[in-house]
């Protein structure tokens, strides 16, 4: 069952339930009101009857024995007084009746003939009264007797009502409320219905929503239509379809570079395997000459080269990215000299000068990685640099809490549209220039990777035939 249907099924069951135990509670109430005013009614009318007779009788009974008459007349007496009495009633709705003490009839105003026992007769003949409800002839009456003692006599008077309009009125108050039952069932079923259908859209946008995205299309997003919870479980799955997104296209970027990078490698494996076994082949099947075979070896020998840098730099690359070297105090200052002195004699073939100025400090670093990083920069500078220019290597607090590293130089530079792609791996602006410098073209996403492990950032700015400048920006320095 759906949730709606289960809200509205419930919601409908507990109104039905408390709106049908409310209003029979009401009913019976009011019923029991109104026959309890019925029989109060009674017994005082019944007492009314009883005192005017009494009195009635002890006043003709002094008149009697004044007059100095005997006779016994109490039966003609009830008969003419209860008469009255009756007279005085609405003939259809009050009744009185009068037996003596064998229950035979001395006065009867009761036009209807009953069976069954008259517990409320079995009375000791006393101002005791007892009141019974009896259903006669559809009908209901209410029966109020108690004795009556005239002289050495004792009678039974019994007070008859009519007291059906108030089971007449039960009846009716109850088909009242079966048809506002059903009127008011019909208006809350139909409003309970609109009601839940509005306050469940968003849930079911939601999950409509969440069905194309589970279809694949992670442009998707969920309509936010409140500010209530369903609002911010909209807002919620919305932020997680973001990231699931970012996640996505990450994940495929990762794929891509993945493939791009095998496709380079390929290629690149495969220009100097050519060469090598181009030159292998023609040394094997060609006579010796001199020239050709020193050629020859010279080729395999620099290709080979070329190889085996390729394979330490992707060795570099592989390494830094599974293994996640920690991360130890340095002093900047001193692995820059390492690198100065390591770097000086091809400083000097090329006659390139290194112009160093670096700040003292201590940096959290990998030192054997951070000096490849600082090689693999000055590296390109000097390949990018002619003759008599200069490299400057800097380092350099600012006021942000960060150390700065600047490895900048006066060469060729690289143009705008290469700057994006110049971390990729294998990217090399002139290939042909590169590789006869045995450059791979992974320096540079080393070093990118050396930067992220050490949780820098790394920038460059060039301009074509005025220089290049690299700069990385170490955090959370520490002295
Ligand atoms: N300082 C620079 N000046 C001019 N061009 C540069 C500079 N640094 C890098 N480049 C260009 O960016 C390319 C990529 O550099 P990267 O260091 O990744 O590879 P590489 O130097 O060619 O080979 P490898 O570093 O693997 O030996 C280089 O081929 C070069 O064209
Ligand atoms: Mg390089």
């Amino acid at each position: 069952m759906k949730l709606w249907q289960k809200v509205f099924l419930c919601a409908f069951l507990l109104f039905e339930a408390v709106f049908v135990a409310a209003s029979i509670y009401l009913i019976e109430h009011n019923f029991n009101r109104n026959l309890q005013k019925e029989v109060e009614r009674g017994l005082t009318e019944q007492f009314i009857i009883y005192s005017g007779l009494q009195n009635n009788w002890t006043y003709i009974d002094n008149l009697n024995q004044k007059l100095g008459l005997t006779r016994d007349n109490t039966r003609l007496f009830l008969q003419t007084a209860s008469q009255e009495y009756a007279g005085y009633f609405d003939k259809n709705l009050v009744s009185i009746e009068i037996l003596d003490e064998n229950n035979n009839i001395v006065f009867n105003s009761f036009n209807r003939k009953f069976y069954g026992k008259r517990e409320e007769l079995r009375i000791p003949l006393s101002i005791d009264r007892k009141y019974i409800i009896r259903d006669i002839d559809n009908k209901s009456y209410l029966f109020v007797t108690n004795g009556l003692k005239l002289k050495e006599h004792a009678f039974k008077l019994s007070y008859i009502r009519d007291i059906s309009d108030v089971y007449t009125e039960k009846s009716a108050q109850y088909s009242l409320f079966v048809k506002m039952n059903i009127v008011i069932t019909l208006i809350l079923a139909i409003g309970l219905y609109v009601m839940i259908w509005y306050l469940t859209r968003s849930i079911r946008r939601l999950t409509r929503s969440a069905q194309t995205i589970a279809e694949g299309d992670y442009t998707q997003r969920a309509d936010v239509l409140s500010e209530d919870e369903v609002g911010i479980l909209a807002r919620n799955f919305n932020q997680m379809v973001d990231a699931v997104e970012d996640k996505v296209e990450e994940l495929g970027r990762i794929a891509s570079n993945k493939q791009n990078f095998i496709e380079y490698l390929t290629h690149e494996l495969k220009t100097p395997l050519t060469s090598i076994i181009g030159y292998a082949d023609l040394l094997r099947t060609s006579r010796y000459d001199e020239e050709i075979f020193f050629n020859s070896l010279n080729y395999i020998y620099s290709e080979g080269k070329r190889l085996e840098a390729l394979a330490f730099k992707l060795m570099d690359l592989l390494f830094i990215e599974n293994e996640k070297p920690a991360l130890k105090k340095g002093n900047v200052q001193q692995l820059c000299s390492e690198i100065e002195e390591a770097l000086k004699p091809r400083l000097m073939q090329l006659n390139i000068e290194l112009a160093m100025d670096i700040e003292p400090h201590i940096l959290l670093l990998e030192k054997d990685l951070f000096k490849m990083m600082c090689t693999n920069l000055l590296d390109n500078a000097m390949k990018a640099s002619k003759e008599g220019n200069r490299i400057y290597l800097k380092g350099y607090h600012t006021g942000e809490d960060v150390y700065i590293l600047e490895v900048e130089d006066e060469g060729i530079g690289i143009s705008q549209k290469d700057i994006p792609r110049i971390f990729e791996p294998f990217f090399m602006v002139n290939k042909v220039k590169s590789r006869s410098q045995h450059g791979a073209g992974l320096g540079l996403a080393i070093c990118a990777q050396i930067v992220k492990l050490h949780m820098g950032r790394i920038e460059i700015a060039s301009k074509l035939n005025q220089g290049t400048k690299v700069r990385i920006i170490f955090p959370a320095v520490c002295n």
